[in-house]
């Protein structure tokens, strides 16, 4: 049975990833993961944020009175442990990369063009395979336009392009006017694979405390649904880069749904967090057996087996699809 996926340019002996999340940020983990038989890590993120409050800091050693207080570091939760932190980063990299052989993906999260994105060189240089540049933003400010948004994306992702070599993935929200649009874009800019897609964070409000509450919700299998269509949509179609299924695996039937629908490779992170590193084990076992029972011999066989077809009838078909949806409909009887 061949496993085998290419995912950024990198030969993985399967297509499942541990995405970023605090397991990934210890190397005793990292290499459980990998005996349980992950394809490949990514590390959980370097912020933005946590840069810049270091540079501030050295700024502040060196020029004394220095007035700075940048809006978004005044914000970020102050040490924050599960990632190591800029130095530590670094060193965690290349431990990560010699305690294992699979190819360990670093992970930049922020969403300006500025200094820290520098970073990125280090990062390539302490040894990492490839790095994923997390964009999450939610463009708060009601003046700026989708437009914007967009191009601000593209930019960082040829700021980032241009201080590495290693293979660049893109991590990002759906929450776009014209997705594909924006894929072709990023693509073009340089990007060797976008992972579709992050979780948009969904705070509450505590009714008790009256307080908004940010408290994270792990995710459930129907939550692939959104990915599986703007996989099947855009696979095969950029002109360049790889696709990453991510969000919503909880079993071997979600991985095999993202392959099915074009996904080169599958990240998981909430059902590692539930049921621990060794549940790999089960989704690959799982992906086996589906295969087996099928009397298919590999990965490569499924992949985009139900990517729709081409063609300018696209949109016409999704409208056919949504209304379908909405006369399949079977809830007990509305009630008058
Ligand atoms: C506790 C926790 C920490 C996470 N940390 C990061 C992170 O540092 N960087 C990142 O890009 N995603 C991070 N994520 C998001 C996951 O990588 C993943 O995209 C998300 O959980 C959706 O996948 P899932 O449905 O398999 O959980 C984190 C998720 C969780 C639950």
């Amino acid at each position: 049975m061949d496993l085998g996926t290419d995912y950024l340019g990198l030969g993985l002996r399967n297509p499942i990833i541990a995405s970023a999340s605090p397991l990934t940020g210890d190397v005793g983990t990292i290499r459980l993961l990998e005996d349980s038989g992950a394809g490949a890590v990514v590390l959980p993120s370097l912020f933005e944020e946590q840069i810049r409050q270091e540079e501030l800091q050295a700024e502040m050693l060196t020029s004394i009175g220095a007035e700075s207080s940048p809006e978004a570091s005044s914000y970020f939760p102050a040490g924050i442990a599960y990632n190591a932190g800029p130095h530590g980063y670094l060193d965690l990299v290349a431990r990560a990369r010699d305690a294992v052989d699979i190819p360990i993906i670093a992970s930049l999260n922020g969403t300006t063009e500025a200094g820290w994105v520098d970073y990125a060189r280090l990062i390539e240089q302490a040894g990492a395979a490839a790095l994923e540049l997390n964009i999450y933003r939610i463009a708060s400010d009601p003046f700026v336009t989708g437009a914007q948004a967009e191009a601000d994306c593209v930019a960082l992702v040829k700021a980032v392009r241009a201080r590495v070599g290693i293979p660049l993935a893109v991590k990002l929200h759906p929450y776009f006017s014209a997705f594909g649009a924006l894929a072709i874009q990023l693509d073009h800019a340089g990007a060797d694979g976008l992972v579709l897609f992050n979780r948009l964070y969904q705070p509450d409000i505590d009714l008790v405390q009256l307080r908004w509450s940010n408290e994270i919700a792990l995710s459930d299998a129907d939550e692939i649904r959104l990915g599986l269509l703007w996989i099947s949509l855009l696979s095969e179609r950029l002109p360049h880069a790889s696709l990453a299924g991510s969000t919503g695996v909880r079993t071997a039937d979600e991985v095999i749904k993202y392959l099915l629908a074009g996904a080169d490779a599958v990240m998981t992170t909430s059902a590692l967090l539930r049921n621990g590193p060794e549940h790999i084990r089960s989704l690959l076992s799982g992906l086996e057996t589906w295969l087996k029972a099928r009397d298919l011999a590999s990965v490569a066989a499924i992949k985009g087996l139900m990517r729709p077809p081409l063609g300018a009838k696209a949109e016409a078909r999704e409208r056919g699809n949504y209304v379908q949806s909405l006369m399949s409909y079977r809830g007990p009887p509305i009630r008058r």
